[in-house]
């Protein structure tokens, strides 16, 4: 395997209850900055939890962060905080909540003339506020990693910094009870597919890594569909499992030391960005494409994966390596989610759009090895209609 170096320090509390673990999380002299979105933490009792661990701090609000966080909506934020000091950020929701609360953080100690520059032209982040965590919706990961994914007029572009990973998360199983079909679907396959683009690449031999992803996956395939199903849906070991393993999809542990693709994630930011599909709704449809259409490039991990991940002995290389295919197309399926762009009702006409927005945002060398250049993306969106 690669050499590398490895750290993660944000500090978990996981299980029912953990909420009251702000209490302690938090310094007492801080002045907090409690950022939220569009109010479903006010209806699943979440919101009073945490007003109720707060009781002994100063702490202000800043709602309306929304699904894929909007960049002129995070500016906002900026005046509160200059107008309170505001030390200390903590984010109460999901993947959105949390990314927008990181880029409000570097945004509010960035040395440079426009915060837009940290995602538009990589600018460094060399500091930003102290950010807790509240998760309420499994599936990004963000709440103890590094990254951020910001949109600004159609433009949806990620960014890293060491700076904002959040020093604590509470994971609480039970404040997942309240999602949607709809987002629990969202959450269990895009954590899913966090997995397989530090997964399905090329063997270095990293035996722990591969293991531990294809341990990931099989949980998520065995926990997914019961999180849907009336007899199962209120589980809290179902939903447990489910939220453990979208951190530790994305927490920087399987992917230290192993090669990366990351190419359905960039293709998918671009239907975001131009059509607003759910982000895990754009993966499901680009990763059976991906799989199609970089079957030789990922021969020995695809045929890996269909042997470890779904048990298949019978049949040839590359019998094995179509049946993974299928069995991990019905999997998304089963999570009522779409595996097509006609499925959401775009086409070929859309594909010259979606070419043209990689393009002006350099995604042009793509995936493990660098070849997915923009010919090949035409031809994952092509196989994906
Ligand atoms: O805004 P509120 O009212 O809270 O409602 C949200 C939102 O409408 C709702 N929700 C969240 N928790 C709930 C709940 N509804 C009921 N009960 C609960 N407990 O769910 C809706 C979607 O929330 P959102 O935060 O947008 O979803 P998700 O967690 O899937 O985050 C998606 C965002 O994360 C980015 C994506 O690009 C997208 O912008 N990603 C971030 C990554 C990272 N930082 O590492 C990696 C990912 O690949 C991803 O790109
Ligand atoms: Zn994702």
């Amino acid at each position: 395997m690669f050499n590398f170096s490895f750290e993660n320090q944000t500090r978990i509390h996981f299980g029912e209850g953990q909420i009251t673990a702000i209490t302690n999380e938090i310094p007492t002299d801080a002045k907090v900055l409690v950022v939220y979105g569009g109010g479903s933490i006010k209806n699943n009792g979440v919101y009073d939890q945490v007003v109720s661990a707060l009781q002994d701090h100063r702490w202000f609000e800043f709602s309306g962060v929304e699904p894929n966080p909007n960049y002129d909506t995070l500016m906002k934020a900026q005046a509160v905080i200059k107008e309170h000091a505001i030390d200390y950020l903590l984010a109460v929701g999901g993947g959105s909540v949390v990314d927008g609360t990181k880029f409000i953080a570097a945004a509010a100690l960035f040395a440079g003339d426009d915060p837009w520059d940290i995602v538009a032209k990589q600018q460094k982040v060399e500091s930003a506020l102290p950010i807790g965590v509240v998760l309420t919706l499994p599936a990004t990961g963000s709440e103890t990693n590094i990254g951020s994914v910001v949109t600004r007029d159609g433009h949806k572009l990620p960014f890293m910094s060491p700076a904002v990973r959040p020093q604590f998360a509470v994971l609480d199983p039970a404040v997942t009870l309240s999602l949607s079909d709809r987002q629990i679907s969202n959450g269990v396959v895009d954590a899913f597919i966090h997995i397989m683009e530090q997964y399905l690449t090329y063997d270095v031999n990293g035996k722990v890594q591969d293991r531990f992803a294809e341990g990931l996956l099989q949980t998520l395939i065995e926990e997914g569909p019961k999180a849907l199903l009336a007899e199962s849906k209120d589980n809290l070991d179902v939903r447990a499992n489910i939220m453990w393993s979208a951190t530790m999809a994305l927490n920087g542990l399987i992917g230290a030391g192993v090669a990366q693709d990351w190419s359905t994630h960039m293709i998918g930011h671009e239907l975001t960005g131009t059509y607003g599909i759910d982000h895990a709704r754009t993966l499901s449809i680009v990763l059976p494409a991906v799989m199609k259409v970089r079957q030789e490039a990922k021969h020995g991990k695809l045929l890996q994966y269909a042997q470890r991940v779904w048990h298949i002995t019978q049949g040839s290389e590359e019998q094995q390596i179509a049946q993974a295919i299928k069995l991990t197309e019905e999997f998304f399926q089963r999570m009522a989610m779409p595996i097509r762009l006609s499925d959401i009702e775009l086409g070929k006409s859309d594909i010259d759009i979606l070419i043209s927005k990689l393009e002006l945002h350099g995604m042009v060398a793509l995936g493990e090895k660098q070849q997915i250049t923009l010919a090949v993306s035409r031809q994952i969106l092509e196989q994906a209609l």
